[in-house]
Formats: C-alpha cells, structure tokens, sequence
C-alpha cells in the first residue's frame, strides 16, 4: 500500500512502525454480527457452517464471529438479505457494548449511517425503548433506513440533520460514532485504502478535530444527569482521540469511566485498540458519565 512519507513519520512516533506496517497491508478478516432480532445464534450458526463457512468467535461480543470461506461477497448470502445478520468489522461492535442500552432508554445514535451501531443498539435492547438515528447525509440516511427495515428494527426514528442542530431534548444514552478521518481503516491494498491515504493530511485531521470538538460538547449537553456517552473513531490519530476527549474533561464535568472489555488496548481507561495488537482495524473508544 502506497503510505505518504508525512504519515509514516507521524505513525512512527505513535507506534511500533514495523509491525503497524506490515498488518496494515494485509486484508482485514471479515466479520458479521448475528441479528437477534430475526434469528438466534445458534441457529444462523448451524446455517452458515452447514453452507462451508468457517466462523470463529469475536472474544468481546458473543453474537459476533470472524467469518471465512470461498466466497468473500457474504452481503450477497440470503441470510443477509433477510437480516440475519450485518456484516460488521469487529472494532465497530465496541461502542454498542459500551453503551449498555437498556430496554428503557431514550438513545441518540448521533451520527448513524449506515446503521451498524444502530441495528446493534436496537438488538440490545430488545427492539424496546427508543433511539434516535440521526444522519445529515441524504444517501447515508436512505442507506441507514434501508438496514434498519432489514434488520427488522421497530423501535427507532431516523432524522436528518447536522448533529450540532440537535437540541430541546435529552437522552439517557449518546452514541457519538463521529466523522474522521478513517486512519484506523487502512487495511489491505484497496481502493479504499488509497483513498483514505490520499486524502489523508494534517490539515484534514485538524479540520475533523474541530468538527469533533463541537459534536462531542453538544452531545454531553443533550445527556440527563447520570447519562452516558459514547465517543468512537475509526481514526487512530491523537487530535481525533485522546485530545477531542480531552477538550470535553476540561470543559464540563464529564467523568471518563473505565471499559473492561477482553479486548487488547494500549490504554488502561478508554479503548485505544492498534491493528497489530489482534489483527483487527484501529480504533478509539471511550465511555464518558454525567454526574
Ligand atoms: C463513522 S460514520 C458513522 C458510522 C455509523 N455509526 C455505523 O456504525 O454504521 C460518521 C457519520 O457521520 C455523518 N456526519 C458527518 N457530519 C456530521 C454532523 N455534523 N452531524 C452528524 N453526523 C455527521 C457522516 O455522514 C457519516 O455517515
């Protein structure tokens, strides 16, 4: 994969750049989460092995498996079409988890397509309580509404607007899946990949940062006393991290909670997961209280 010399001296600092280097050039190991809504674990399971997949179990979410086999368009399958399940990195299950939601929330998925983390939220709890999915994007929101009708999800309404518009309401959980810059994403030599080295810069990761910083003060606004929220990347660049988390403890009285997750992290509180630590996407995610 063709990496841009200002990011290698960047990652060099953060990390242990040969071992970075060498898995990130690998192809990412495909995932999928059973949907509990429309099936059970064992039954899609039974199915899927039956077919000559082959499925190991993801450590920190048990309706979630890696998933190999001849054929690699697993979103063309049946079951996938009748939303028995999502076919999700194993990274993106983390924030779900974290939230705990429980079947009497009031959710604000904030930045929702297209839909992983909310037809995971919704799985969790039950198709009860109620979340808001929010996404300001036209063809992200249809894609958002096409995932949630074949999942089956009945206890979610989709809206459309830039996050920081949101406002007179308040919820009892906040998932904060942001925009970034998608560093943690680099895997295997795609089309993808490309892109995201390409438009990858300083300037865009300062511009993300800023963006970051007023979606993550407005979220903890709209939370109830003894509320939580749920700050997420796919980017493993420190403005994007740690400083937007920063910016929030110094600004309000936000209390950073610890996650215990079985799950490889190079920081004790918050999720801070490098590709090379279990051969997954990089990723950042922290749990944050409201007294
Ligand atoms: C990382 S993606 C979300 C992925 C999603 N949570 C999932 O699990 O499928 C970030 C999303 O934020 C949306 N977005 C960008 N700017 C936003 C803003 N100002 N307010 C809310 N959402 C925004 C993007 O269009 C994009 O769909």
């Amino acid at each position: 994969m063709y990496i841009k010399q200002i990011y290698k001296d960047k990652y060099e600092q953060l990390t242990n750049w040969k071992k970075y280097e060498t898995i990130i050039n690998q192809f990412r190991r495909k995932s999928i989460r059973v949907n509990t809504l429309k099936t059970t674990v064992p039954k899609l399971e039974k199915e899927l092995k039956k077919q000559g997949w082959s499925l190991t179990k993801i450590p920190w979410c048990k309706e979630a498996y890696y998933i190999e086999g001849l054929r690699r368009d697993i979103g063309n399958l049946e079951e996938h079409k009748e939303g028995h399940f999502f076919s999700q990195r194993s990274t993106s299950l983390v924030p779900s988890i974290v939230l705990q939601p429980k079947e009497t929330d009031v959710v604000l998925d904030m930045c929702a397509a297209p839909g992983g983390k909310t037809t995971h939220l919704a799985a969790l709890m039950k198709n009860k309580g109620a979340i808001v999915a929010n996404e300001p994007v036209p063809t992200r929101r249809r894609e958002l509404e096409i995932n949630l009708q074949r999942c089956g999800v009945m206890n979610t309404l989709v809206t459309q607007q830039n996050g920081l518009t949101i406002k007179d309401v308040q919820f009892d959980k906040i998932l904060l899946d942001a925009p970034c810059s998608n560093s943690g994403s680099l895997r295997g030599n795609t089309k993808k990949s490309a892109e995201i080295m390409q438009q990858w810069s300083k300037n865009k990761v300062k511009k993300f940062a800023k963006l970051q910083k007023k979606l993550i003060n407005h979220a903890y606004s709209l939370l109830k006393p003894k509320g939580v929220l749920v700050y997420a990347t796919c980017s493993l660049d420190p403005e994007e991290d740690e400083e937007v988390l920063e910016d929030l403890l110094q600004k309000t009285d936000a209390k950073l909670q610890t996650i215990n997750l079985p799950i490889k992290t190079t920081n004790k509180k918050y999720c801070k997961i490098w590709p090379q630590d279990q051969n997954t996407d990089g990723f950042f995610v922290a749990k944050i209280t409201k007294p």
